[in-house]
């Protein structure tokens, strides 16, 4: 059996048995052998890159994972030849990038998104939850000193509030470290920002709060 990284291993454990999954970005495809072996069922993963595939081949070979079924595109496209995917994987990506991918989401048959940007992950957040879904889940993890966020989506509305679009609905074993380094980037970005900036440093204060608040009710716990 793959052993994955924390990381691949917390966006696996949000993918059910039902999802019929593209993941788009696969590169290694390790995540979509790993997936396609626990469930024994067919999963897509797709590239834009011919080299990355060539990797992704060679890893299905390896390990003998005749589901995995590779194609080559850009973002979204591969979807016209697996009109029956429902649930679409984006990792290891920055925001850009992500959001670029997502700009026809809404008007697709998608209903379920699992996500992890490797930069601003609360600009993906706000881009998707505008666009038609609400997050059913989302955790932290630490993985090799770096902290990253992973979120299941699913269609629908729900409301948040400026600071659960900005930080997340965020649980996991790492939430109360993760924090103490959120309050920790803030603090710094009090020490850079002008005094006269009012409204940007007011902003970032009600942060920290919010941030002390959500730690302290972990503590509580
Ligand atoms: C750093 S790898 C991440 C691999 C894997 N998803 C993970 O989380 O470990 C990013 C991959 O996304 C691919 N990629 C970037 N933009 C893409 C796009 N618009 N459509 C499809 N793949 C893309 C790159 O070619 C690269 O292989």
């Amino acid at each position: 059996m793959i052993n994955l990284s924390k990381r691949l291993e917390k966006i696996a454990s949000y993918i059910d048995k039902e999802d019929i999954v593209l993941d788009v970005g696969c590169d290694h495809a390790l995540l979509d052998i790993y997936l396609s072996k626990k469930y024994s069922k067919v999963f897509y993963a797709s590239d834009l890159r011919e080299s990355a595939l060539d990797m992704a081949r060679a890893n299905v070979k390896k390990y003998n994972a005749n589901k995995v079924i590779l194609k080559c595109g850009n973002g979204l496209e591969p979807l016209k030849e697996c009109k029956d995917v429902n649930t679409i994987i984006l990792s290891g990506m920055g925001y850009m990038s992500i959001i670029n991918i997502l700009k026809k989401i809404k008007n697709s048959n998608i209903n379920k998104l699992v996500v992890q940007s490797n930069s601003n992950p609360e600009k993906v957040r706000k881009f998707i939850l505008k666009n038609g879904f609400y997050i059913s889940d989302e955790s932290v993890v630490l993985d090799r000193n770096i902290y990253y966020i992973v979120t299941s989506y699913k269609r629908g509305k729900r409301k948040y509030n400026k600071f659960q679009k900005e930080i997340g609905m965020i649980s996991g074993n790492d939430l109360d470290k993760y924090i103490e380094v959120e309050i920790k980037k803030c603090k710094v970005l009090l020490t850079v920002i002008p005094k006269n900036y009012i409204f940007k440093r007011l902003e970032i204060k009600r942060k920290i709060k919010y941030l002390n608040k959500k730690k302290n009710s972990i503590d509580k716990k």
